[in-house]
């Protein structure tokens, strides 16, 4: 989809389809003002009759409208202005996104920036366009036979603003939010490829060919070989038990001076989590394909922050592994040693992520990182805790963990600050290794986190459970793309600060 921000202060552009807002109780914005005008004042009729209510997210095709520039007008409900918020505004675009798709209109003239919302500027406002009118034209890859489903008709999407500076913001805006879409397309089919498809080894190749796509990206896809000679021997258990070979993969990203520390992204990338020995249940086994989504979302990030030429320096490491049981697989009560040196007495085999993570964690200190943030579906834990709505945020670093705090809220793409300590590290306690890998049910998002806070010492580090955010069950199955939003957002004003 193609993005353009024009000015039009007087609604006049011609377009497929015009997408103008309207506040409850015949409370008109400017735009919708000028069609009212155009059209003989078919907006009050409209309300004058009770023909639209105008709550947030309702929605009215009107075709030739007599008067009106666009061959459609599609009247979108804001609700009261007075509530009139980022979260109701996304509702709008969401629904205005829907009913476009179910008209034959190709391009459309979009209204709805011009709308203040709390708390919001147009190049935000422009974004969010931009972001929820991609991430409603992205299709599940298609793995169906029969017929190929139609791609998207709507192909070109304008966004008015005022004037010249307002323009020129929102443009701004627009390039972010695609890029945005454009991480979060890439990231989601990641996720949703099966896992006899999308491997360590694919993953690795995906990264490959990122840096072919971004000459500001370069690739290394470490192999077993060379995972065995880094002494990740907690990663590498992890992998024995697979007949698929893991992959360590390390994107670096220049986008600032040599000397400027990076941000390193750490992404868990188990392919495939049956829970190996410590085998999972059927019900929902098969989601365990998503077991993937942290190293998708780290891809991502780095992917806009390349396209948006961010000037700061970027590392993702990703551990690409399966989780599986066979007779070489690593037992409960098997002890190994990570790459740090700290030893690590496997009580269950399902507690794999804290594993590969640990000396990825421990392999992102040879480039002096400026922060270190992972991100993983951890633990089924956090998902009870949180739910599918906000992500667990854990971390050693009170500035760290703020930023990450804020950058979710303003993507709206939330996360919730819970604890590391001591107390929880205690229940990892093991009477023949240095830390055992499961520290029991209670506080479980939390003892995981404390887990990997032992490899993060010294370290600004902050770690994202996903395990309830990056993907959705039931008749909305699939991947999210979250939390590439939060990531970029960050990104974005470090790249401002720094
Ligand atoms: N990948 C899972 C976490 C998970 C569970 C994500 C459910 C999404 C939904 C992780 O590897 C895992 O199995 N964690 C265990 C840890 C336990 C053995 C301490 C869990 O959460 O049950
Ligand atoms: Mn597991
Ligand atoms: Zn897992």
């Amino acid at each position: 989809m193609e993005f353009k921000a024009v000015i039009d202060a007087k609604t006049r552009a011609p377009s497929d389809c015009a997408v103008v807002g309207m506040y409850e109780n015949g409370d008109l914005g400017a735009a919708a003002r000028n069609i009212n005008a155009h059209t003989g004042g078919l907006i009050r009729q409209l309300h004058a009759g009770g023909d639209f209510a105008a709550k947030t997210g309702d929605t009215l095709l009107l075709p030739r409208p007599a008067g009106a520039a666009s061959a459609r007008l599609l009247l979108v409900g804001l609700g009261a202005r007075s509530g009139f918020d980022r979260r109701q505004y996304r509702k709008a675009l969401l629904s205005s996104a829907q009913a476009l798709a179910k008209t034959g209109a190709v391009n459309a003239m979009v209204y709805l920036a011009l709308e203040g919302v709390a708390g919001v500027d147009v190049q935000y406002r422009a974004r969010m366009v931009a972001e929820i009118y991609s991430a409603h034209g992205y299709r599940i890859p298609d793995l169906k036979s029969g017929a190929k489903p139609k791609p998207p008709k709507l192909t070109s999407v304008s966004v008015a603003a005022e004037n010249a500076r307002a323009v020129k913001a929102a443009a701004q805006g627009l390039k972010i939010g695609a890029a945005i879409g454009g991480a979060m397309a890439m990231s989601r089919d990641l996720a949703n490829l099966p896992p006899n498809i999308c491997t360590p080894t694919y993953i690795g190749q995906r990264a490959e060919r990122l840096a072919k796509e971004w000459p500001r990206i370069k690739t290394r896809v470490i192999d077993e070989d060379g995972i065995k000679a880094l002494k990740m021997g907690a990663f590498l258990a992890v992998a024995q038990g697979s007949t698929q070979p893991p992959r360590l993969i390390v994107c670096e990203y220049h986008g600032a001076k040599k000397a400027s520390a990076p941000i390193c992204l750490v992404g868990k990338g188990i392919t495939f989590d049956s829970g190996g020995i410590s085998l999972k249940q059927p019900p929902a086994m098969d989601e365990m394909k998503f077991d993937m989504s942290g190293a998708a979302a780290v891809l991502g990030a780095m992917r806009a922050a390349a396209e948006l030429k961010l000037p700061i320096n970027l590392v993702v490491i990703i551990a690409a592994s399966e989780n599986m049981p066979s007779g070489g697989a690593i037992k409960p009560s098997d002890i190994v040693t990570s790459m740090s040196g700290q030893t690590v007495e496997i009580l269950n085999t399902d507690a794999e992520g804290r594993l590969v993570l640990c000396d990825a964690i421990t392999y992102g200190r040879r480039f002096k990182p400026a922060a270190v943030i992972d991100v993983a579906t951890l633990t089924g834990a956090c998902v009870v805790a949180l739910g599918h709505h906000l992500s667990g945020l854990m971390s050693n670093n009170e500035a760290l963990a703020a930023e990450l705090g804020a950058a979710g809220i303003r993507a709206d793409d939330r996360a919730w600050r819970m604890p590391i300590a001591d107390e929880y590290v205690d229940q990892l306690k093991s009477n023949f290794a240095d830390l055992a890998n499961v520290g029991g049910r209670e506080g479980g998002a939390c003892t995981a986190a404390s887990f990997l806070s032992k490899f993060a010492a010294n370290l600004a580090w902050a770690h994202l459970d996903i395990a309830g955010t990056a993907w959705l069950g039931g008749a909305q199955k699939g991947s999210t793309g979250r939390p590439i939003p939060l990531l970029v957002d960050f990104l974005l004003h470090r790249a401002k600060s720094g």
